[in-house]
């Protein structure tokens, strides 16, 4: 049964931006749809939420829309019982609730230059709408969204996708939530970093597993940067400073222009989970960006971070190209899959390049995440045409290609409810279908990857092309 819960007319002119149209263009309803066909068999097995974050904008852009800019849409299929039920709803965030309440955009987008006369907003320098449109964790009963300039972490049912509000930690939370947190499954816990223009330009926090703010800190940086992602083990975390960030000559004049800079060294915090900066020992590598860490531990003296080496940080000359090459300069998610070893007691650094194959949107065992693990599920980039499963540990791989005109999402993995294995479950992912402009999920077996899915649920409707998807074990939905 398919119910449209809610329509908002798009008004939006997609003119000649390749993030309105085809397989990105947005959706209008928020729909709730049981019982959905499915070509194959749904696994007994299979029990959770799939839950992916993208952006879904419905207004008219100030300037030039950027796909970074839409308000956040989470789109989720639940698996229960051998039977899937999809839901898509926008994120009732501050931003999209007033914007929807004015009845045109307020705020100016990542192509565009602050406004002072328009409400504080967020991100560096408080002038964008905080969409949470970028990831999402699930944290002490409900799943978070957040954003990836750093913005306030909005907390939805996993179920029925409503917005709950912010969650600030009974008011503890400081400043705000980078895209990429990360919840260790053994404690409970989640860890997270943010970033700023001005001082401090990072803080690190623990929030315990009932959600206290248990631990804040500064973490010293030589200047605004802008780290995507970080990285836990048992007993360390991972934060970065990373040679490509905003010019800082030219961020007092509100011009944000990401610039690499080969001559400086990555640097790589490695502190103590409850550390501070003065606990972080830090080590340089060679000069790179990363968005993306697959997962990371601790062995022996070493501590082992496997993570997508992006391939050419520098952007792309954007002058006289227009503004569709400068957006697109943003944009370069083609990386590989690169290994580093940071020795705790001698402070050297082995690098180490794992794959040739351009892939990216790393998933992984979560119940695993912060120790050992020996698979990877990434996408081809740049098209997403198809998903690799990585066993690192033997140097092999497998793929599954998703067909002409088809683009997934990110992948993640889903235990099966009685898991032995790592691998021991199924790979999750959308995929929107250019030829029919629809989508289905496609739900792979970990263990034969190669092999035509087990289940092809069918959607009611397309759902764009977006950002991070979570899997969300039924176990901790409707025990
Ligand atoms: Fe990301």
């Amino acid at each position: 049964m398919v119910t449209i819960e809610r329509e908002i007319p798009l008004r939006l002119t997609p003119d000649s931006n390749p993030f309105l149209t085809g397989l990105f263009a947005p959706v209008s309803r928020e729909i709730t749809a049981e019982d959905l066909p499915v070509i194959g068999e749904i696994p007994k097995d299979l029990e959770g939420v799939y839950l992916r974050n993208g952006p879904n904008p419905t207004l008219e852009p100030r300037g030039r829309y950027h796909w970074f800019d839409g308000d956040g849409m989470v789109h989720a299929v639940a698996f229960h019982n051998g039977k899937a039920t999809y839901r898509n709803r926008w994120l009732r965030t501050a931003g999209f609730t007033a914007e929807q309440e004015a009845g045109h955009a307020l705020w100016p987008g990542l192509m565009d230059r602050p406004d002072p006369s328009v409400p504080t907003g967020s991100g560096s320098d408080g002038w964008l709408k905080d969409t949470a449109n970028t990831d999402l964790v699930f944290h002490n009963g409900s799943a978070l969204a957040l954003w990836y300039q750093c913005g306030l972490p909005y907390k939805l049912d996993a179920r029925t996708l409503e917005t709950c509000g912010v969650e600030n930690f009974s008011g503890a939370l400081k400043r705000t939530v980078s895209a990429h947190a990360k919840v260790d499954e053994q404690t409970g816990e989640l860890l997270f970093f943010d970033y700023a223009t001005k001082p401090p330009f990072m803080t690190y926090n623990v929030v315990s597993a009932k959600g206290e703010l248990v631990h804040h800190s500064v973490i010293d940086l030589p200047g605004p940067r802008l780290p995507h992602d970080m990285a836990i083990t048992e007993h360390y975390s991972i934060l970065m400073d990373l040679p490509l960030f905003w010019d800082p000559q030219l961020l007092p004049k509100h011009i944000h222009k990401v610039t690499y800079y080969p001559e400086l060294p990555s640097r790589f915090a490695v502190l103590p989970r409850y550390g501070s900066t003065d606990s972080v020992k830090w080590f340089e590598a060679t000069p790179c960006f990363i968005y993306h860490v697959v997962n990371s531990w601790e062995e022996g003296d070493e501590i082992i971070m496997d993570a997508c080496r992006v391939v050419e940080a520098r952007p792309r000359s954007a002058a006289g190209e227009g503004e569709l090459a400068r957006m697109q300069a943003f944009l370069r998610l083609e990386a590989q899959l690169w290994r580093w070893r940071f020795n705790l007691e001698t402070g050297a650094v082995k690098e180490e390049q794992l794959d040739e194959a351009k892939t990216e949107w790393p998933t992984m065992n979560r119940q695993r995440l912060g120790r050992k693990s020996r698979y990877a599920y990434n996408a081809y980039v740049p098209k997403f045409n198809g998903l690799v499963k990585y066993d690192i540990e033997k140097g092999t791989s497998e793929e599954y290609l998703f067909g002409p005109g088809r683009i997934g999402s990110e992948a993640p993995f889903a235990p099966r409810l009685t898991t032995k294995d790592e691998d021991d479950g199924y790979v999750v992912t959308f995929v929107a279908d250019a030829n029919t402009n629809t989508s289905e999920v496609l739900v792979l077996d970990a263990k034969n990857f190669a092999a035509e899915p087990v289940a092809r649920v069918q959607l009611p409707q397309r759902v764009p092309v977006g950002f991070h998807a979570l899997w969300v074990p039924g176990t901790k939905l409707w025990a």
